[in-house]
């Protein structure tokens, strides 16, 4: 493959089959998601139906594979449900989702009837979901597609010719993306977003905070899934940013946006009633929200 040429992103199959695990079972009244199943190729909906039946298979590859969808689909609970309140709380006319993969809120958020949307996401990963969704109408007013890689196409030039108008507030959502992007990318990024922010727009930012237990935990499960003769999830996607909140804090400053809350997400499944498990992975999951002056 030519050097920025990659095939479309595991993680978001994964994390899109931790949504469908959850739905129905976690949260209940909170979180729902029942689009996500409808995404998932058949083979991919095994495992989750073993989640959502609790039925754990035997062999250990197979397991490994049960317990990252299940560690997953509490974590997405979580977060689904702290960044669709953000997105309540602050409506704006135009929302961008960057780093889409196969978020379902086009799809599923009524909210979003008077808004346009336009998914922004590398080429490859949006092409596969493109033919996921198929015909499926979409709930929003509009919806657009901007195929960009963020490492080394140009944001603004892209979202320009998708339609994205400067003048009107926009709702930034960035969800799982961040630790798969350099520093470097994820300023230039922030930088782009900002250039096209009219005063009052959000961001919704979703990062990881450095902790050694969690790298310890994704070397180790990708260590079992090598032993099974598996390609593990995360092969080709490795994490490169994580921040402390002081540091997303600042990085968003400098891009001109004031931090109006940064919130973990162990407190929200804390409030959310969960029966939580994944500690770890839900403390360094934070989602903060930003506004541009
Ligand atoms: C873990 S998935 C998250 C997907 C979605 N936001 C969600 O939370 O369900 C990571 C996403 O980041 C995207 N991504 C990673 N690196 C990228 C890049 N250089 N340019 C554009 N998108 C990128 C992948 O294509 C994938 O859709």
């Amino acid at each position: 493959m030519p050097p920025h040429e990659r095939a479309a992103s595991r993680t978001a199959v994964l994390v899109c089959q931790g949504r469908a695990a959850a739905h129905g079972r976690l949260a209940p009244g909170r979180f729902a998601d029942p689009v996500a199943e409808d995404l998932l190729h058949e083979d991919e909906r095994e495992v989750v139906e073993q989640v959502r039946a609790e039925t754990p298979p035997t062999g250990w590859p197979a397991r490994t594979a049960y317990e990252a969808v299940r560690a997953c689909a509490e974590i997405v609970a979580a977060r689904t449900v702290a960044i669709d309140d953000a997105i309540r709380t602050h409506p704006h006319q135009q929302l961008v989702i960057l780093g889409a993969g196969l978020d379902t809120r086009a799809w599923r958020l009524g909210e979003l009837a008077d808004v346009d949307v336009t998914e922004v996401d590398h080429p490859a990963s949006q092409r596969d979901k493109r033919d996921r969704v198929g015909a499926r109408l979409s709930v929003a007013r509009t919806l657009r597609f901007a195929a960009v890689d963020l490492e080394v196409d140009d944001l603004g030039e892209a979202l320009d010719a998708a339609g994205h108008d400067v003048e009107v507030p926009t709702a930034w959502l960035w969800e799982g993306v961040v630790p798969y992007l350099s520093r470097e990318e994820v300023v230039r990024t922030l930088q782009a977003l900002a250039a096209r922010s009219a005063r009052g727009s959000t961001l919704v930012v979703n990062y990881q905070t450095p902790s050694l237990r969690a790298r310890l935990g994704r070397r180790l499960v990708g260590l079992l899934a090598r032993l099974g003769r598996q390609e593990p999830v995360t092969a080709g996607e490795p994490w490169h940013t994580l921040l402390t909140p002081a540091r997303m804090a600042r990085l968003l400053v400098d891009a001109g946006f004031g931090v109006n809350s940064d919130e973990d997400l162990l407190a929200v499944a804390g409030r959310l009633g969960l029966d939580i498990r994944s500690r770890t992975s839900l403390q360094n999951g934070r989602v903060a929200v930003a506004s541009r002056h």
